[in-house]
């Protein structure tokens, strides 16, 4: 879209000249200025000629970081393995080197000491931030704020390129319905649609314009395809789906991503229907590279190869790489299975070495686009690094990410804003101080203690007096690798304290929730209560004083029905980064009003999961419940989640009216309504569009969303919103994979949640 838009810019430049410049110049302006991916093309081809078949395959290894960069090389062992490697041209990236100093040690040995002087791409996990944090992407895809999305990839870019970083392994663009996976965190949460645009903003951020730029990093598409498909929400576990949630829900961020021209895919651990990901052909080489054209390169999951012996797929390292080179995975990381096996599988003709050129080729462009040939330390720069890192401009940027990722979930009696003078203040809870666990999941190139604290923010506010008790302790042990997280089940022994501090409050804010670390990788739950004794604490302090605004810090959906029952007001303030403390008590005052909207369906009950809006109706539907039990629910609880997918409260109220649809012409539906601002401060809402394709050839969900637009409205204010609905908004994928539009009656819903308030109707004709 990017190269799109810019080739439609050179054009028109070209056509200007073209009126003015004598007709042979600008024929000669436009070869040269369309030339680029041929220029690229030649080079590469060039480059390959001369490669010998171990230097190629060398381009398709990646190693972690394997030795301290700076001190003494290693002699023995592994790192000395990978030393060696990378001296003789047999590593084509390396993946956690980071800061200038480390990054250019590596890459003079890869440039300077090689055969070829080929650069490494450098890559490194920049899931929200570098050093400085913006919102876990769950929270940011909240704010349905695709400016502030890409801006906040853009200055994630920024900071990780100025340390060295060329290659991010994000966007993670993999949907998923299910809170027990811990890496929901990491994702746009349950809808194709809100999770495709994000996908490209996120692209759009961390590429730019130009990736040759010092300023912008390539980006990878994660984790190819149906990782957040996981059954009981185990990380890893089999992933078995169907064609239909294949094509219609989790390919089309992905098929967003190609569009968006992302440079890179990462594959997944997970098998797909009996295929590892990895060694799966139809989604890489069929998919991908075929019905997509997608043009960059896969790499692998950190030692997915390897993986494949035990997920019952292949019987060694040779075969995984074999199997692999063959389903369209470029690059290895860290699996060792290319660099140990590669040249012998092609050798013995069990591997084309025309797959390999393909590949290499493929690594080659995108550092050829990254401008790695012209400038191979081009990110290395260390005044620069100083001057970038966590630099104000950065820092302003995620606070605003961060007040926009906010959602306000309930606010009885408009207990919020809090007045800001003159209130005693209890400030309550294991989060409420805390400078780590904000920075939530996926910060590795960030210090501990560096965000602002909920108790620092709210300590900017002078004139309400705050009493702070921790109250508990959240996790025994906050680190990324233990292999445990300790919740602590039965401590009580801060309650006392928490509960004279409530008894003397007026208000008492509660800052409750997961640690940083309790959501991402590998942190699946069966329980989405709050961890530990929080539960308990909560009720403690509800016993004395009922005032209670409870801030959630969490990377996830949370069953918090007691909560939703009995506190006058909840504010989802997930793990919002650097900022966090700051971004939460300027909604807490007021001084933002809260705009959010979740994306992903809250439920009451982890047995109600997977939970989405988009469901399909079944033959026995629920609405309207009957009274028999022959019907698609549970005894022990509602079908209805705790929060529906879209939710989100303001500061003000909004009434929306005027529901009309007009076929605009034979290809556009216009769907039009007003929104009016009924309360008493400006606000901006979320209007959302959802339609129902009543009757299909395979059968659609009861919702889809399929619009929306940010309205910012002064009190009293009122607004016409219009949506247009085409075929790519009407049609779907069948079970042959193909995308059709079949006509007949459609529903359309409008409101700012998927409860949306009007609805009407319209119909699609043979002709449209
Ligand atoms: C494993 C994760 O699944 C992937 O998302 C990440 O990019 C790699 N490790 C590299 O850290």
């Amino acid at each position: 879209m990017i190269r799109n838009v810019y080739k439609i810019v050179i054009l028109a430049f070209i056509f200007v000249c073209y009126q003015g410049c004598d007709k042979q110049n600008s024929k000669e302006l436009a070869l040269h200025l369309n030339d680029d991916s041929l220029f690229i093309k030649e080079k590469v081809d060039d480059l390959l000629s001369q490669m010998t078949l171990e230097e190629k395959i060398g381009q398709m290894n990646q190693y972690n970081g394997f030795w301290d960069v700076t001190g003494p090389t290693p002699d023995s062992g592994d790192a000395a393995k990978k030393y060696e490697h990378l001296k003789k041209g047999y590593v084509g990236s390396m993946l956690n080197v980071r800061g200038v100093k480390d990054v250019m040690e590596v890459q003079k040995i890869a440039v300077e000491e090689t055969r070829l002087g080929i650069p490494l791409i450098i890559g490194f996990d920049v899931i929200h931030g570098y050093k400085t944090l913006s919102p876990i992407p769950l929270a940011e895809s909240a704010s349905w704020d695709l400016e502030s999305i890409k801006k906040s990839a853009r200055v994630a870019a920024i900071e990780a390129a100025a340390a060295g970083i060329n290659w991010t392994f994000a966007p993670m663009v993999d949907i998923s319905r299910d809170a027990r996976w811990g890496r929901v965190m990491e994702g746009a949460g349950e809808d194709p649609y809100l999770g495709s645009l994000i996908a490209k903003a996120r692209i759009q951020g961390f590429q730019g314009d130009d990736l040759s730029s010092h300023e912008t990093i390539a980006a990878c598409a994660k984790h190819w395809a149906g990782y957040g498909f996981a059954e009981s929400g185990r990380d890893y576990n089999t992933v078995d789906v169907g064609t239909s949630t294949l094509n219609n829900i989790i390919f089309p961020p992905f098929k967003a991503s190609v569009e968006a021209g992302v440079r890179t895919f990462m594959n997944s651990f997970n098998e797909l229907n009996g295929i590892p990901a990895t060694g799966n052909a139809f989604l890489q080489r069929e998919i991908l590279k075929g019905k997509w054209n997608f043009d960059g390169f896969v790499v692998s999951d950190w030692g997915s190869m390897i993986e494949m012996i035990e997920h019952g797929f292949v019987k060694d390292k040779k075969q995984a790489a074999e199997i692999s080179a063959i389903a369209g995975s470029d690059m290895d990381m860290e699996s060792y299975a290319y660099v140990e096996e590669l040249a012998n599988l092609v050798r013995e003709g069990r591997v084309d070495e025309a797959l390999i050129d393909d590949a290499v080729k493929r690594i080659l462009t995108v550092k050829y686009e990254l401008g790695l040939f012209d400038d191979p330390y081009k990110y290395c720069n260390e005044t620069r690094e100083t001057e970038v890192t966590g630099s104000e401009a950065i820092q302003e940027a995620v606070l605003d990410m961060a007040r926009k990722s906010i959602v306000l979930l309930k606010n009885e009696n408009n207990l919020l804003p809090l007045s800001k003078s003159g209130q005693k203040i209890g400030l309550i809870g294991p989060l409420a101080a805390d400078k780590t666990s904000p920075l939530g999941s996926w910060r590795i190139g960030a210090d501990d203690n560096t965000a602002v604290s909920v108790l620092e923010g709210l300590q900017r506010y002078k004139n309400n007096a705050i009493t702070y008790a921790k109250g508990a302790d959240l996790t025994i042990g906050e680190t990324l690798f233990a292999i445990e997280l300790d919740i602590n089940k039965d401590d009580t022994s801060g309650f006392s304290e928490a509960i004279e501090v409530a008894k003397n409050s007026d208000v008492v804010i509660m800052v409750l929730g997961e640690h940083g670390f309790q959501s991402g990788e590998a942190r699946s739950r069966t329980n989405l209560d709050l961890p530990g004794v929080q539960q308990e604490l909560l009720e403690a302090v509800y016993n004395v004083n009922k005032n209670i605004v409870l801030v959630l810090n969490n990377g996830r959906p949370l069953t918090i029905t007691w909560a939703d029952e009995h506190i006058p007001a909840i504010v989802e303030a997930w793990q919002l980064g650097t900022q966090s403390g700051n971004a939460i008590a300027e909604v807490l005052y007021g001084d933002y009003n809260p705009s959010g909207k979740l994306p992903m369906t809250f439920p009451r009950s982890v047995g109600q999961i997977p939970i989405y809006y988009n469901y399909k109706n079944t033959g026995r539907p629920t609405i309207p419940a009957p009274k028999e039990v022959f019907w698609s629910h549970y005894i022990d609880e509602s079908n209805e989640p705790l929060y529906p997918f879209g939710y989100g409260l303001s500061y003000t109220t909004f009434l929306y009216s005027d529901l009309e649809v007009t076929k605009a012409s034979e290809e556009v539906v216009e769907v039009s309504l007003k929104l009016e601002n009924t309360g008493k401060v400006s606000g901006k809402e979320v209007v959302q569009l959802y339609i129902h394709d009543l009757f299909a050839t395979v059968t659609r969900p009861v919702k889809e969303l399929k619009g929306f637009e940010l309205v910012e409205l002064a009190p009293n204010e009122i607004k016409s919103v219009t949506f247009k609905l085409t075929k790519k908004e009407l049609g779907f994928y069948n079970n042959s994979g193909d995308f059709v539009l079949e006509p007949g009656e459609f529903k359309v819903y409008v409101g700012g949640s998927s409860k949306a308030v009007l609805e009407s109707k319209f119909t699609i004709n043979n002709n449209f």
